[in-house]
């Protein structure tokens, strides 16, 4: 995955360079490296570990120049180790390359430039592009020589590159993996994402794949692979600097689960206007559009599969259309059957995972409108969709995912009061109740979180359990399996998540008195009950019982060992009150573990290869 940073400027770059890379270090922390040019030498700074561990051996502040290069790696080709550290050079040292994404045909182009006599240093696929470029220089400007380079280049890519012998000058490329372009005052940027350079410039241009930048202090020129010049727009972002700061919790991933009562308060705002759903203009699909379309298809990855799991029930239960929710990663390869009156739904957090966008490339094949539930504004999946609705929860820094999942839930609601309503299957008393639910939801998610004490009390006495069982029904299925997924990848205990009555079929084998098991147990007409007996079935066989049930419950507390309660909702809206419990125990476990709980081992925010 890594993450990418570059700057020229007027001034010194290397704190705008080293802060670029904090933000950004959750998208890879292998080994990180840093290339600046004075003189028309580089100066080169790399070594293994997590940035602050590298920057504590080599004083990455000590580098100065005007231009350079930061990258965070997240290994893919060739080991953790200094040599395959980013950046790369070419032979005669004067070209220097970062890279995020991977090129697919490097070895049979690394035995060409073998050939040819170029010396190789390290054995990932990074370091053939910065040989490409050399072989194409020759007496090309450098861009050409890129573009030549990139001709040659199957795979994908965000590229920063320099060139000693001008250093006024930064190129950037893409292709198929996130970058963007950042204007500053007598400085420009190239970053993997915005909030890395959010501190210095709110206005960027996104690249579009195929696309190289040359950016100087004062100008910024985009070019497609064929050298034409392109007119691209720039765009304002609507962030804030501070919104990408921990701002004195000890964690992101604390701070964005404390941060979801205004996450969804801005969501909601200004699109529940007189009774009705209003989107923004880039909603784009037409109400006659939506009155026709008999079937949806969600496609998304983890915790966004999970909001479409959700997002299902909704839009069944309540605008009556078939919908079905497919792994990203599956549905390319599964020869869908889609026609023009499928409506596809992308739902991701960053806009740029890999599997996503493959299935959203898949769709769009087939001829069908598409739809982005996304969080950051003009990334790659907004792009490609018709339609977009922004979830409007602000950056997301920490790799697991909290607030972007209950503002895809309360977008996804939103999107279904609105199509009942043009479509006709919830008449108005039915449609206010929705609303009247949903905007008691910032007030009531604060009361969830009140309830943190009980939460640490659990995290207290089963941090050190290897195991544990997430159950629900309905509705509370998917959040049981968010529940496991969020205690899995921040602290590294087994985790399962199963739908309750799904149990007696295997599952209730593990389970003895040394198993916690969590209920996910809201009050409702549907299923209540019979997660009751469920209940009973787990505290016979001694499990230790968690349960979160809706606020008064008399029967759960007599039943389970520890109980959260959250308030009285509709059923469907009562995911967003009933994950948050999960996502502060799986935080409180995983700070008694010690963990890295905003870079859990092995993992990226952004998953940018499939
Ligand atoms: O950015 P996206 O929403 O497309 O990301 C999808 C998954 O990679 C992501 O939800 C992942 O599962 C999270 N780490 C879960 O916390």
């Amino acid at each position: 995955m890594c993450g990418i940073v570059g700057v020229v400027s007027s001034n010194n770059v290397n704190e705008k360079l080293f802060n670029g890379l904090a933000n950004l270090e959750y998208r890879g922390y292998d080994s990180v490296g840093m290339c600046f040019i004075k003189n028309k030498r580089f100066y080169i700074k790399k070594g293994v570990g997590k940035l602050e561990e590298v920057h504590k051996k080599v004083n990455f502040l000590k580098l100065n120049g005007n231009i350079g290069l930061g990258h965070c790696r997240w290994s893919t080709h060739g080991g953790v180790t200094e040599k395959n550290a980013h950046p790369h050079v070419d032979c005669k040292n004067r070209i220097s390359v970062v890279h995020n994404g991977i090129i697919e045909n490097y070895s049979e182009l690394k035995e060409g430039l073998i050939k040819n006599g170029h010396k190789f240093y390290s054995q990932t696929d990074t370091e053939v592009i910065a040989h490409l470029i050399e072989d194409s220089l020759k007496d090309s400007r450098i861009e050409d020589a890129v573009r030549n380079a990139l001709k040659r280049v199957e795979g994908s890519y965000a590229l920063g590159i320099l060139f000693a012998g001008q250093p006024d000058k930064l190129i950037a490329a893409r292709n198929e993996s996130p970058l963007v372009i950042g204007i500053g005052n007598n400085e420009n940027f190239i970053a993997s994402d915005v909030p890395s350079i959010l501190s210095y410039t709110k206005k960027v241009i996104y690249l579009d794949d195929k696309e190289i930048a040359v950016l100087t202090k004062e100008h910024v020129g985009i070019f497609g692979l064929d050298g034409n010049k392109k007119n691209k727009k720039t765009q304002t972002i609507s962030w804030s600097a501070e919104a990408a700061q921990k701002s004195g919790y000890r964690h992101f991933m604390l701070k964005e689960i404390y941060e979801q009562p205004r996450a969804i308060a801005d969501t909601l705002d200004e699109r529940l206007l007189n009774g009705n759903v209003v989107f923004e203009k880039e909603f784009s699909l037409a109400d006659d559009y939506l009155t026709k379309i008999n079937r949806i298809v969600i496609v998304a990855c983890g915790t966004s599969w999970h909001a479409g799991l959700i997002g299902k029930f909704m839009l069944e239960e309540l605008a009556k259309i078939p919908t079905d929710v497919e792994y990203g990663s599956e549905f390319r390869y599964r020869h869908p059957l889609l026609d023009k009156n499928t409506l596809v739904i992308a739902i991701s957090q960053s806009g740029e995972t890999a599997d996503t966008i493959a299935a959203l490339k898949e769709a769009k094949k087939h001829g069908v409108k598409t739809l982005s539930i996304c969080n950051a504004m003009g990334s790659s999946i907004t792009r490609m969709s018709e339609g977009v609705i922004y979830t409007r929860a602000g950056p997301e820094i920490g790799v697991a995912s909290t607030k972007a999942f209950t503002t895809q839930l309360a977008v996804l609601y939103l999107f279904t009061i609105l199509l009942s309503k043009i479509r006709k299957t919830l008449n108005e008393k039915q449609i206010k109740d929705m609303i009247e639910g949903i905007r008691r939801i910032p007030l009531q998610l604060q009361s969830v979180l009140d309830e943190d004490d009980e939460i640490l009390k659990c995290a207290e006495l089963y941090h050190h359990k290897l195991n544990s069982i997430y159950l629900g029904r309905g509705v509370n299925f998917p959040i049981a399996l968010e529940g496991a997924l969020k205690l899995k990848e921040v602290s590294y205990i087994h985790a399962e998540g199963y739908p309750a009555a799904e149990m007696k079929h295997g599952p209730i084998a593990l389970i003895d008195k040394s198993m916690p098991v969590v209920f996910i147990a809201p009050h409702d007409v549907y299923t209540y009950k019979k997660v009751l007996g469920n209940i009973e079935e787990v505290k016979a066989r001694g499990g230790i019982i968690i349960a979160v049930a809706t606020e008064n419950d008399k029967e759960i507390p007599k039943k389970a060992k520890h109980t959260i309660f959250i308030p009285k909702t509709l059923y469907t809206l009562s995911s967003i009150l009933s994950v948050v419990p999960l996502q502060l125990l799986a935080y409180h476990i995983a700070d008694k573990l010690g963990r890295d709980i905003d870079k859990p081992r092995s993992l990226a925010k952004t998953v940018t290869v499939e």
